[in-house]
């Protein structure tokens, strides 16, 4: 049949297109610090990245986000983004996972009904402690999926910076 041979080759020119474009990995390089910002760290596409020396002091904002992370995000998602049996591995998915995606996902929420379950992802955008900290976040799981984090509280970190008590004052009064 005709049009069951075109389908097929739709098929198969879309899994040729996931062969041969693969979703951008994150790694260490791309996450390279390229620029900085009161304490706050940028990687060579300007989006927020994370500071660890070889001391294994951690910038603020990777400190705040593992903070928030872990009182926000924990119940689902496993205690440092170590996942859990209903919700994803969060230091694996930011492997792949670009800045706005991210943002995009949690701000929004996420419903999947595949295979008769409901998995839902809750939309954080109207929620301060987490949307005030959204960068936060981001750099702490970037860090633990390629900055080599190890799990738990890290042990030094820098002080908060000025800008970050400003940001938050405005973020959660306004
Ligand atoms: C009530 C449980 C719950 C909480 C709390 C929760 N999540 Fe989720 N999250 C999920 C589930 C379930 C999924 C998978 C949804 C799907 O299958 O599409 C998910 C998916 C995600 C994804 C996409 C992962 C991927 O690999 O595609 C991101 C990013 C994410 N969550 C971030 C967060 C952050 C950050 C927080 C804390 C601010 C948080 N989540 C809090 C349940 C939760």
């Amino acid at each position: 049949m005709p049009v069951r041979f075109r389908d097929c080759l739709v098929a198969m020119a879309f899994a040729l297109t996931a062969i041969v474009y693969p979703a951008s990995a994150d790694d260490k390089a791309a996450a390279a610090v390229a620029s900085s910002d009161n304490g706050k760290f940028f990687d060579a596409e300007g989006s927020p990245t994370f500071q660890i020396k070889e001391d294994g002091t951690v910038d603020w904002y990777t400190y705040s986000g593992y903070r928030r992370f872990n009182s926000e995000c924990n119940v689902c998602h496993g205690a440092d983004g170590a996942g859990s049996s209903f919700a994803p591995v969060l230091a694996d998915s930011l492997k792949t996972m670009p800045y706005g995606d991210f943002i995009a996902i949690v701000a929004e929420g996420r419903k999947n009904m595949t295979g008769g379950k409901e998995n839902v992802m809750p939309a954080f955008g109207n929620n301060k402690n987490v949307y005030c900290y959204l960068d936060d976040i981001y750099v702490y799981l970037r860090a633990r999926a390629v900055g080599d984090l190890p799990r738990g509280r890290p042990a030094k970190k820098e002080d908060k910076p000025e800008a970050a008590k400003e940001q938050e004052t405005s973020c959660m009064g306004g």
